[in-house]
C-alpha cells in the first residue's frame, strides 16, 4: 500500500523495517480515542473555516462509522499503514474518498499521539480511582470486625507491641487514601490538550485549540509546542503512582503470606484465591499474593524503562517516543488486574483470632507496658527498663511469659510491683491504654474508621 507520507520516497520500505517500526498491533487500543480526538479535530477545522462545513460533517460522519466498525470487530488494520492513527486516516479516505484527505490538516502525529495517550490514560486513571476505593471500603469493612482483635505489632519482624488488626489494617487504609491522591494530582498533569502543537512549531491555520480542548474535556491546553510534543512526563508520573500502588500492595501481599505460613496461621485465604501444588498433596499456597508481589518488579521495570528511555532524548519527538505504550499499557492492565483480585481475597480470608491472640501474648510485646508501670510507681524510666528486660531474661530461661510470673518472683526484682500488675500488662490492657490520636486503642481505630468511610463515599 501507497504511504501517506510516500510522495518524497522512491523505494518501498524494507519489509523488516516495516515490521519493527510499526506500532498498530499495541497501538490499536487507542483506537477510540484516536477517533474521538479526530471527531474534534474535524469539528474545529470546519467551525474554523479552515475547511468546509460540509466537508468536516462528512468527516465527522465517517469517523463515526469506523468508530462502530472498529468496536464490531469488522476492521482489520494494516501493519503497512504503521500505526492506528494512519490506519484510521487511511481508511477514512477508502470511506468518503477525497475529503478524507482533508482530516490531517494543522495537525502532526506528533500532537495526535501525545493527544490520544492522554486521553486513554485520564479514562484509565478513572478505573484505577474506582477500583482503589472498592479496596478502601473492603479494607475499612474488615477493620470494622477486627477493632478487638489483638494482635502482635512489629518491628525488625520481632514482635514488638500489640495492636488490633483493625489497626493494622487502617495502615494500608492510609496509603491506599494517598494514592488515590496521588492518581487525582497526576491526573492535573494529564488531563492536558496538546492538540495544535503540530509537528513541533504549531502551525499556519487558525486552529481554535480551546475548542478541541472543551470538547475533549480537557482542563486547558499546553503552553509550548515543543514540549506539548516532546513531553512524555505524564506517562512517567503515572507509571510513578503505579509503583508506589504496586509497593504499597506488595507489602500488604508479603504479610499475607507470612500470616498464612504454617508458622504464624494468623489467616487463611480461601480455597478460591489459593492453589494447590503438583506433587505435594497436602500444599495451599498464596500464589495470587506471591504473583502481586513478583508483578511489582515489571511495573518498576516499565518505569525505568520509560526514564531510560527518555533521558537522552534531544527536543522535540523522536521515534523513541514510541516506546512508551507498551510499558504504559502493560502498568495499567497488570495494576487494574493486582487490584482487582486483591479486594475479593481480603475479603474471604479467614482471620484467626486466637492465634492472633496467643502470639501477641508471647514474645513480651507488653514488657513496655511493665516498665511504664513502674513508672508510674515513682522508678526512672532508665531503671525501669533496665528491671524489666532482667525479668525478660528471667522468663527466657524459666519459659514463661511475663503474666505467667508470681507477685513473689516479680517483687524479686522490684518490690514496687503489686498485685495490679496483671490488670496494667494484659494486651488488652496495653491497646486501650493506647489511646493517643492515632493510636491502635479501639476508640482512635474507631474514629479512624469513620473519618475514612467519609474520605471514600
Ligand atoms: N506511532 C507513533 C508513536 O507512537 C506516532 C507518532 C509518530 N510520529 C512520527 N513523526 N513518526 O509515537
Amino acid at each position: 500500500m501507497k504511504k501517506l507520507w510516500g510522495g518524497r520516497f522512491s523505494k518501498n520500505t524494507d519489509k523488516l523495517v516495516e515490521d519493527f517500526h510499526s506500532s498498530i498491533s499495541f497501538d490499536k487500543r487507542l483506537y477510540y480515542w484516536d477517533i474521538k480526538g479526530s471527531i474534534a479535530h474535524a469539528r474545529m477545522l470546519g467551525d474554523a473555516g479552515i475547511i468546509p462545513q460540509e466537508d468536516s460533517r462528512k468527516i465527522i460522519i465517517g469517523l463515526e462509522e469506523i468508530l462502530a466498525e472498529i468496536d464490531s470487530g469488522k476492521v482489520e488494520f494494516d501493519l503497512s499503514a504503521e500505526d492506528i492513527h494512519m490506519n484510521v486516516e487511511v481508511l477514512l479516505i477508502k470511506k468518503i474518498g477525497d475529503t478524507g484527505k482533508k482530516l490531517h490538516t494543522g495537525r502532526s502525529r506528533n500532537d495526535q499521539v501525545a493527544l490520544d495517550t492522554r486521553l486513554y490514560l485520564r479514562a484509565e486513571i478513572e478505573t484505577i480511582q474506582g477500583l482503589l476505593q472498592e479496596l478502601s471500603v473492603t479494607i475499612l469493612d474488615l477493620a470494622e470486625k477486627h477493632l478487638e482483635t489483638v494482635m502482635p505489632g512489629y518491628t525488625h519482624l520481632q514482635r514488638a507491641q500489640p495492636v488490633t488488626f483493625a489497626h493494622h489494617l487502617m495502615a494500608y487504609f492510609q496509603m491506599f487514601v494517598r494514592d488515590k491522591e496521588r492518581l487525582e494530582d497526576c491526573n492535573k498533569r494529564v488531563n492536558i490538550s496538546p492538540l495544535g502543537s503540530g509537528a513541533l512549531a504549531g502551525t499556519t491555520f487558525p486552529l481554535k485549540r480551546e475548542q478541541v480542548a472543551e470538547e475533549l474535556g480537557f482542563s486547558r491546553i499546553t503552553l509550548n509546542s515543543i514540549d506539548g510534543v516532546s513531553d512524555r512526563d505524564y506517562v512517567i508520573e503515572f507509571m510513578s503512582c503505579a509503583s508506589i500502588i504496586m509497593m504499597h500492595l506488595s507489602r500488604f501481599c508479603e504479610e499475607l503470606i507470612f500470616w498464612s505460613s504454617q508458622e504464624v496461621q494468623f489467616v487463611d485465604m480461601d480455597d478460591a484465591y489459593s492453589t494447590g501444588s503438583s506433587i505435594m498433596p497436602q500444599k495451599k499456597n498464596p500464589d495470587v499474593a506471591e504473583l502481586i508481589r513478583g508483578k511489582t518488579g515489571r511495573v518498576y521495570g516499565n518505569l525505568i524503562a520509560m526514564l531510560t528511555v527518555m533521558k537522552g532524548l534531544p527536543l522535540a519527538y523522536n521515534k523513541d517516543m514510541q516506546e512508551d505504550k507498551e510499558g504504559l499499557f502493560d502498568t495499567v492492565d497488570t495494576l487494574k488486574k493486582s487490584l482487582l483480585v486483591f479486594s475479593p481475597m481480603i475479603a474471604t480470608m479467614k482471620v484467626n483470632r486466637e492465634k492472633m491472640l496467643t502470639a501477641s501474648k508471647g514474645g513480651f510485646t507488653n514488657a513496655t507496658d511493665l516498665a511504664d508501670y513502674l513508672v508510674k510507681k515513682g522508678m526512672p524510666f532508665r531503671d525501669a527498663h533496665e528491671v524489666v528486660g532482667k525479668l525478660v531474661a528471667y522468663c527466657l530461661s524459666n519459659d514463661k511469659s511475663l503474666d505467667d510470673l508470681s507477685v513473689e518472683e516479680f517483687q524479686g526484682f522490684s518490690p514496687l510491683i503489686k498485685e495490679d500488675v496483671y490488670r496494667e500488662i494484659s494486651v488488652y490492657t496495653c491497646v486501650e491504654k493506647r489511646n493517643s490520636p492515632g493510636g491502635p486503642a479501639s476508640e482512635q481505630v474507631k474514629t479512624a474508621i469513620e473519618a475514612g468511610r467519609k474520605v471514600v463515599k
